[in-house]
């Protein structure tokens, strides 16, 4: 007599892997879809003015970006605004690993496409905080954003590096570092959203002079936060114990939630008005 086959019950650790892979599977679900529409929202808007030889029309989100007569950081910003809507649907297609297999030569092309336009990005953002002058926010929002641009800049080129090398072990974290550094402006805009909408209104800054200690807080933690929950995933794979685990998955579903709550949030009260006036 033939006695059917039993699949062994998975270890507890086995099991707190795999609710880890699955907490991180439903973080970048809800980042997917509040990317896209972010995305979406740079290509229709700004593109639609650029299309109309209206570019004045852009300071209608940015007061000072579109500037009269200055040629040269007019195209900086052009070319800023065309790589943010092209680098976010790179990212998620990079992060997708259905394509990775199916086609590595892609993978490989728009990965160097990703890191060339993640420093073009990062140098572009520079020069217009620090030369072109007039960005929105103070000196300390300054220095978070910029603090952002020298680690896209440094994971941009350590990625590329692992690569490059063929160790794609000691890429994977590095790529991972880099999408999260470029999400930076996105984790801003979604979390300042979440937070007026937790408070009800501004709270901790001057909506008009688009100052204060919030937003101080967010130009920082836009990418130290989502960094340090990397760290924490990365560590908790690695070492395999039940109770990181079991951390890192608990913390990546509330970031799940905080995410998609956010990217409706900033969908609804930031990225929709401007399409529709
Ligand atoms: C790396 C990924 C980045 C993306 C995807 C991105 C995306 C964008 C977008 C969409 C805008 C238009 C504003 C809006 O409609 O919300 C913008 C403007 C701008 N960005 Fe970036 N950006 C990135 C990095 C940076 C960095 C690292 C800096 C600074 C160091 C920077 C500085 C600026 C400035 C100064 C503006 C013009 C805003 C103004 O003049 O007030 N960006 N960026």
């Amino acid at each position: 007599m033939s006695v059917p086959a039993v699949a062994a019950p998975l270890s507890s650790a086995a099991r707190a892997q795999r609710l880890l892979r699955r907490s991180a599977a439903a973080w970048l679900a809800c980042a997917a879809l509040g990317q896209v529409l972010f995305a979406l929202y740079v290509a229709v808007f700004y593109g639609r003015a650029t299309l109309a030889g209206q570019p004045q029309r852009w300071n209608a989100v940015m007061p000072h970006g579109y500037q009269p007569g200055a040629t040269a950081f007019n195209a900086v910003l052009a070319v800023h605004l065309l790589l943010a809507a092209a680098i976010v649907i790179a990212g998620l297609m990079q992060l997708l690993p259905p394509l990775r297999r199916a086609a590595p030569a892609l993978h490989r092309w728009v990965g160097r496409g990703y890191v060339l336009a993640a420093a073009l990005l990062a140098l572009g953002g520079l020069s217009m905080v620090w030369i072109r002058g007039g960005a929105a926010g103070d000196t300390a929002q300054h220095l978070g954003t910029s603090l952002n641009a020298l680690l896209v800049l440094w994971f941009a080129a350590a990625a590329w590096w692992q690569a490059w090398q063929g160790r794609i072990g000691a890429h994977r974290p590095w790529a991972l570092r880099l999408f999260l550094a470029v999400s930076g402006v996105w984790f801003f805009r979604i979390g300042l959203m979440l937070w007026v909408v937790i408070n009800q209104g501004p709270a901790g800054f001057d909506p008009d002079r688009f100052t204060g200690p919030a937003l101080t807080t967010l130009a920082f933690a836009q990418t130290l936060l989502p960094l340090a929950l990397l760290e924490l995933y990365l560590r908790a794979q690695r070492q395999g114990t039940v109770w990181r685990a079991w951390l890192g998955s608990g913390l990546l579903g509330l970031a799940a939630l905080l995410t998609l709550a956010g990217s409706v949030a900033a969908a609804a009260l930031m990225w929709w008005p401007p399409l529709a006036s």
